[in-house]
């Protein structure tokens, strides 16, 4: 397993009248950055499309987190507008020729790819991809909005998933702050994303590296 714990802040918890400027205070700290990619369908919450994205101007690699019905509709709008990995669910993609095919989709634009668990999706939903992916995230909340409570009954998917994949990018999203970004990373987690214990902190350098565990 990659020895550096990543961190990707997610921008649904910035300050979205200021992004630029939010997303310059995490740019020298942070690995990624996720863009929350939300239709108000598959998950109860609207957020932002590939115009938003095209507009920020960052050294950060575009980490999109797709949590919409669909996503292969929207592959191609996000590697336009400069995406450098995408995720989409497995529970919006339930058959392994459309994962597949959306997998290699991501690729051929230059992204890699990943695919995510919601909280109560068992790991074995993804037996016939995951040996193919580059990324999986675990979400350690219901999708669609940030600030909600951690909820540890993932981290034995993680733990499990670790313990057969030691190269893979194991990410988790969702209630992670300094202690409970260390129940991830001690379950082998090495891909954190955060937004509330990034974006409510004043010291955005030391909220990211509480969380790296540095
Ligand atoms: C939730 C999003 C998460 C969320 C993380 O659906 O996918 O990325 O913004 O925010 P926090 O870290 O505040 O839970």
């Amino acid at each position: 397993m990659a020895n550096r714990i990543l961190i990707t802040p997610s921008i649904l918890a910035a300050d979205l009248g200021h992004l630029q400027e939010e997303i310059d205070s995490v740019a020298d700290h942070a690995d990624w950055i996720q863009i929350d990619v939300m239709d108000g369908h598959f998950v109860p919450n609207l957020s932002f499309g590939a115009p938003v994205i095209k507009c920020l101007k960052t050294k950060l690699p575009i980490d999109v987190h797709l949590m919409v019905t669909n996503p292969a509709d929207r592959i191609d709008e996000f590697l336009a507008a400069g995406a450098k990995h995408i995720t989409f669910h497995a529970e919006a993609v339930e058959d392994t020729k459309s994962r597949k095919a959306l997998l290699e989709a991501i690729r051929k634009g230059g992204a890699t790819a990943g695919i995510a668990l919601n909280p109560e999706t068992p790991v074995n939903v993804i037996d016939d991809v995951v040996a193919d992916v580059d990324l999986v995230l675990i979400m350690s909340v219901h999708p669609g909005f940030s600030g909600q409570k951690f909820l540890p009954d993932v981290l034995e998917k993680v733990r499990a998933l670790r313990s057969q994949f030691p190269k893979l990018m194991i990410q988790m999203d969702g209630g992670i702050d300094a202690t409970t970004a260390k129940q991830c990373r001690d379950a082998g987690a090495n891909n954190l994303v955060a937004g509330n214990a990034i974006f409510s902190s004043a010291d955005r350098a030391a909220a990211i590296s509480s969380l790296r565990g540095s």
